[in-house]
């Protein structure tokens, strides 16, 4: 039975005082035991990390903590990079790797994200894998190639095991901070090859690997999201920078 898991990409927005706040006011939302069917995982800026997970360790909050991206190294002359150590000893648990921005904005290529999601597990910690096609590869007909190429290149070299606890992010880039959500059967439809690939290249492990829709997702269309049977979460970007909009997220079957 896979836990259902939504996760708040805060992006680069919110200081180490904002985090403070949200963090709070958002475990006030979430404080009714309904909320604890969902995994509810925030991902501040690295520079926030450190004050969120001292008000989730000091409340006892069932908040967990996730960063936006990692090195793939342990240490070393990478100048500005924060390595998976780095985070684990802030009691990070979930890392997004190969987001979309990371992909298009930064260069990051399949290689790396390969490298990034085999030091995050390392660390014992859980990578989220992201992976999507742009507008014109969804016009272009493209999209099961791109999400298979990111799919296979991102798990190449994960044990069965490793992929039981993967997360994987079906986020088309079309649809992030766009206003544009794929249709839940689109979206499903994309998320069901996602597990059929993971079926093919690791058994069993594919039942237990969870996928997240993200891209537009907001409080109106998260049910209709959610009910589609491959899809086990959503990682939400700018509905989860208001805690009242994510709880109400969060909160998908009311
Ligand atoms: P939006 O929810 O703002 O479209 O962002 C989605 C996203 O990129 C989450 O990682």
């Amino acid at each position: 039975m896979r836990k259902d898991m939504i996760a708040g990409n805060w992006k680069m927005n919110a200081t180490h005082l904002d985090a403070i706040q949200m963090v709070q006011k958002l475990s006030y939302r979430l404080n009714d035991p309904d909320y604890e069917r969902v995994e509810v995982v925030v991902h501040p800026p690295f520079t926030a990390l450190r004050s969120a997970q001292t008000v989730i360790e000091t409340d006892h909050l069932r908040i967990k903590l996730g960063a936006q991206n990692c090195h793939y190294a342990e240490s070393g002359a990478y100048t500005g990079e924060i390595s998976p150590g780095m985070l684990s000893k802030l009691s990070v648990s979930y890392v997004i790797v190969g987001h979309s921005e990371r992909r298009h904005v930064f260069g990051e290529v399949d290689a790396d994200i390969n490298r990034k999601v085999k030091a995050v597990f390392e660390t014992g910690m859980v990578p989220i894998l992201a992976v999507g096609e742009t507008e014109q590869e969804r016009a272009d007909g493209l999209t099961e190639e791109i999400v298979r190429g990111h799919f296979v290149a991102g798990t190449s070299g994960l044990t069965q095991d490793q992929v039981s606890s993967l997360v994987v992010a079906y986020e088309p880039v079309w649809a992030i901070g766009t206003g544009k959500t794929a249709t839940p059967e689109d979206a499903g439809a994309v998320c069901s090859f996602i597990r059929d690939l993971a079926a093919g290249s690791f058994g069993g492990s594919a039942d237990h690997m969870r996928i997240l829709y993200g891209g537009s997702v907001n409080p109106g269309n998260v049910a209709a999201i959610m009910a589609k049977k491959d899809i086990d979460g959503a990682l939400v970007g700018g509905a989860s920078l208001d805690p009242d909009t994510f709880a109400s997220v969060i909160r998908y079957w009311v």
